[in-house]
């Protein structure tokens, strides 16, 4: 029982409007949710709609929610119910969202992941997401179907601790920042590219943006260039829609700044002028503070940072935000830290933090291994043995002229009925009936891979035993083109994993005496650096069927991907209308079983 919203939350001016209202309307059930510290339920009434919208100051058709990009921000407590009512209004394709973080425990069908745990919802038509959220942390939501991400389908989750509960570190005021990545064209644009024979890549994003907030063909911080190619200083009043969110601060404080990275490509890093920062969360999951003057967040990553203005007050300083582990085309987005104490239309003293070099691979991995877990009630200890270790290659293949990027030579081509209803019903021809395989042939060198192996597609499943301890080892290899190797951050739906480790070359069991079991950070995505393996443990605890692959959304839609399954007889009544296509959809239909 608690307070029921209806439409989005309240922002802080319409606190006092509530007041009133509940006063004269709600008299008990408010001083019921006031004096109950209890969950609440918090419900949204949204609409994806494609409208016009100028992200960088260049008009654009972008994908938004009840009008606005990106999305509403979601703020629950840790035990709350979110209850999304999302229709589609698309008008000519189908849409789902994925809540990126929340591990949807007793609640698969509602994890929004197209062919996963879900039908796409068709136009006009509306799905409830319903959900608890039950641990605080920094979260976001996007679309998890076709490109939809690089689209503009994304916004904010927050969890605050339940209430009662404390944060181990304290601050006064609190922003959110949720970073992306955009492109001028279309994400069918570019999905036609990359489905096309050969392949042809859309190239690096036009812009990158902070709180769908970005500016093309100019810049904030021009005048401090002397070099004269530079772009011309922007003329912005504030008001315009790609106008920087600027963060208001007061002098002597501690702040806690929340970065959440959706970006469908670029890794970034994020430095603010005279400042140093201390990491606090990542991933819903608190960390050993430690204290940095940048920080790396590759997309499906987020950070909690605090920040204390104990700089000159009488300043402004710069926030940018640069591209790091591909050779970077997009200028660095950037907003102020504005002390209030002056007007947010002075000039910082000095220009912009200066983003590492992209190919610094050290500082990277020098950034990676500060990350550790704080010894916390919340955060369990890995289990210092597995029962199935699973070994991922991950190579870019080609397959009949096409490219592709492949797990152990199996590039994802997911089928037409989501495997939560393939998998309950025992419908034997949902997808592969084979286990994709567990590792690759042993005399393969990372290094050098053998060029141009023909792949194949597959959309077979990773059958866990529930409550099993699972390992799994990502290895990079080179890439098909040149001489490289990428960066690829790996996301786990439906759990956390422990990070136990990161390592050079190929993996080998010898390396395991260096993993760290101690205090491994415990998070939902992983990188992988080139050439590199990392080593990932997780408890199979909870029945679903869940996604695992490379956030970057052009990999995953080239096949980067994987899916696993644990325990889906124990999932209680799946909704029907979640499985109301291809074969499910069939069975409700006629009754039988195909
Ligand atoms: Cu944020 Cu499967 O993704
Ligand atoms: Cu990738």
């Amino acid at each position: 029982m608690g307070t029921r919203f209806l439409g989005e939350p309240f922002s802080r001016s319409f606190k006092g409007a509530l007041m009133v209202w509940c006063i004269l309307l709600l008299l008990i059930q408010c001083s019921l949710a006031a004096t109950s510290n209890k969950s609440s339920h918090h419900f949204y009434k949204w609409e994806v709609e494609y409208m016009y919208w100028s992200p960088d100051g260049l008009e654009n058709v972008v994908m938004g929610i009840n009008g606005k990009f990106p999305g509403p921000t979601i703020r629950a407590r840790a035990g709350d119910t979110v209850h999304v009512q999302l229709t589609n209004k698309l008008h000519t394709e189908g849409v789902v969202i994925h809540w990126h973080g929340i591990r949807q425990k007793g609640t698969p069908w509602a994890d929004g992941t197209a062919s996963i745990s879900q039908c796409p919802i068709n136009p006009g038509e509306t799905f409830d997401y319903r959900f608890t959220v039950d641990r605080a942390g920094t979260y976001f939501y996007h679309g998890h179907y076709g490109m939809q991400r690089s689209a503009g389908l994304y916004g904010s989750l927050i969890v605050d601790v339940a209430e009662g509960e404390e944060e181990p570190f304290q601050y006064d005021g609190e922003f959110d920042l949720l970073l992306s990545d955009w492109w001028h064209k279309s994400a069918h644009h570019q999905e036609v590219g990359l489905s096309s024979r050969p392949m042809r890549w859309i190239g690096e994003p036009q812009s990158l943006l902070i709180n769908g907030r970005g500016q093309y063909g100019c810049s904030l911080a021009a005048h401090y260039s002397s070099d004269n190619s530079s772009l011309s200083q922007c003329d912005i009043t504030g008001h315009e829609q790609w106008a920087p969110y600027i963060l208001r601060v007061d002098p002597n404080k501690t702040y806690r700044i929340r970065l959440s990275s959706t970006t469908a490509l670029a890794s970034l890093n994020v430095g603010i002028g005279n400042h140093k920062m201390v990491v606090v969360e990542a991933d819903g999951n608190y960390l050993q503070p430690f204290e940095t003057d940048d920080l790396d967040i590759y997309s499906g990553e987020s950070y909690s940072v605090l920040l204390k203005t104990s700089q000159d007050p009488s300043q402004n300083y710069w926030i940018s935000f640069g591209v790091r582990a591909r050779k970077p085309q997009t200028p660095q987005a950037l907003t102020l830290l504005n002390y209030r104490t002056n007007s947010a239309s002075k000039f910082p003293l000095s220009p912009p933090p200066v983003t590492p070099r992209w190919d610094d691979y050290a500082h990277s991995k020098a950034f990676t291994n500060k990350v550790k877990a704080l010894d916390h009630k919340t955060i369990p200890k890995p289990p210092s043995t597995y029962h199935r270790r699973i070994i991922l290659l991950n190579t870019q293949n080609k397959m009949d002229g096409y490219t592709k990027w492949s797990i152990n030579n199996v590039s994802l081509s997911l089928p037409a009925t989501p495997y939560l209803g393939s998998i309950r019903f025992g419908l034997k021809n949902g997808f592969d009936q084979t286990t994709p395989p567990e590792n690759f042939t042993v005399p393969y060198d990372v290094m050098k891979p053998p060029r141009n192996p023909n792949t194949t597609t597959g959309n077979g499943v990773y059958m866990l035993g529930y409550y099993s301890t699972v390992d799994v080892i990502l290895q990079n290899a080179n890439v098909l083109a040149e001489n490289v190797s990428e960066t690829h951050p790996w996301h786990l739906h439906g759990h956390d994993f422990w990070v136990l480790g990161y390592g050079e070359g190929r993996f080998t069991e010898a390396e395991e005496k260096k993993f760290n079991m101690k205090n491994p950070p415990y998070r939902n995505t992983a990188v992988i650096f080139p050439y590199g393996w990392t080593a990932l443990r997780f408890v199979a605890d909870n029945p679903g069927v869940w996604a695992f692959h490379c956030h970057i959304e052009p990999h995953l839609h080239m096949g980067m991907g994987v899916v696993l399954a644990e325990g889906v007889q124990r999932v209680p009544k799946i909704p029907n209308e979640a499985l109301s296509c291809g074969l499910t959809g069939k069975k409700f239909m006629t009754g039988n079983n195909f």
